[in-house]
């Protein structure tokens, strides 16, 4: 197996990128062999899992765990099961998140999505079946303690559900696209639906490297910021970028009426938050006594992400 031996925590953007690329394929063949095969019984559903997680996302939630794991001295072989089950549970909330029911796009990482291709009932049942299975893989990870399983078994899962995580978040984009926002109320939804799973990924980098509480104060700071900057850059691609460089359909946002930042403030003075949350991601870190060039260049390259 590859290691990130010759990846230093001391990051610059290069390193950064080979990183990034380590890091998806590692990723990319454990996400293989933890999911069912397509012969295996049920086959539309497993085939529809695998149509959708194979389709090239950028893998950045596992990008996460690895590199705060790194950051805090943990081994990668202690950090792949849970990357790849933040993995499951971040592509079976965008299969649901894609379905008629709810955002009702056709277009997802590059291709038709789960639902188009395979049927809404079958697109349903991957995603439970996708959630279900991280939650099998963390009980299974016997590099891990018992107790650091359940530990990891709780972040996921409170982040991923209510009324503190990813589904909390989904039910308030759904309910305001029906009434007007304001700003307070959007950042919530936005670290809901999109902050808590990237807050998530990297407590449990931290929490499987041993971290103190206060490093991991620290790592929750950081990630909180990232993931609404995460959220707002999506946003920002849906009104500015192409469906080639994003792997969905652009527009729909507006179409949808849905609350995002350039909705409430424009484009121009969305783009001017982004420095602000991008310096409080890194003044999160500057209590860390560690190197943590590696998570400020991820900061980075989500200000200026084009995909
Ligand atoms: C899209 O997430 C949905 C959000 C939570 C913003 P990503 O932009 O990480 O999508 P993939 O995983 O690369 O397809
Ligand atoms: C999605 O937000 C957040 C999820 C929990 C999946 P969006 O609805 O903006 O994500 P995209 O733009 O469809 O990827
Ligand atoms: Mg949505
Ligand atoms: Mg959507
Ligand atoms: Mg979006």
């Amino acid at each position: 197996m590859k290691t990130f031996s010759e990846t230093p925590a001391t990051a610059n953007d290069s390193n950064l990128q080979s990183f990034v690329s380590e890091t998806r394929s590692l990723v990319d063949a454990e996400l293989d062999r933890l999911l069912p095969a397509e012969s295996v019984s049920p086959a539309k559903v497993h085939a529809a899992i695998r149509w959708s997680m194979f389709a090239g996302g950028k893998r950045f939630r596992p990008l996460l765990v690895l590199a705060v794991g790194k950051t805090f001295g943990a081994a990668q072989e202690h950090l792949l099961a849970t990357a790849c089950a933040l993995e499951m549970v971040h592509t079976y909330s965008l299969i649901h998140d894609d379905l008629p029911s709810m955002d009702n796009d056709e277009l997802r990482r590059g291709r038709a999505t789960c639902h188009i291709r395979f049927g809404e009932a079958t697109a349903i049942l991957a995603g439970d079946a996708l959630q279900t299975i991280a939650f099998k893989t963390l009980s299974e990870d016997e590099k891990l303690s018992a107790v650091t399983r359940v530990h990891l078994i709780r972040e996921i899962a409170r982040a991923s559900g209510t009324p503190h995580g990813m589904v909390a978040g989904q039910a308030g984009d759904l309910e305001a696209e029906s009434r007007e926002v304001g700003a307070q109320e959007l950042e919530n939804i936005h670290r809901l639906k999109t902050g808590a799973l990237i807050i998530a990924a990297a407590r449990c980098g931290a929490i499987i490297a041993g971290a103190s509480e206060t490093e991991l104060a620290a790592v929750t700071d950081y990630a909180a910021q990232l993931g609404l900057l995460f959220q707002i850059t999506d946003d920002l691609l849906d009104v500015t970028a192409t469906a080639e460089a994003i792997g969905k359909t652009p527009g729909k946002d507006q179409r949808s009426k849905k609350a995002t930042y350039p909705a409430l403030y424009g484009i121009e003075a969305t783009r001017q938050q982004l420095p602000s949350a991008h310096q409080s991601a890194c003044a999160s870190l500057d209590t860390l006594p560690r190197s943590t060039e590696l998570l400020r260049a991820i900061a980075d390259s989500i200000v200026e992400r084009r995909a």
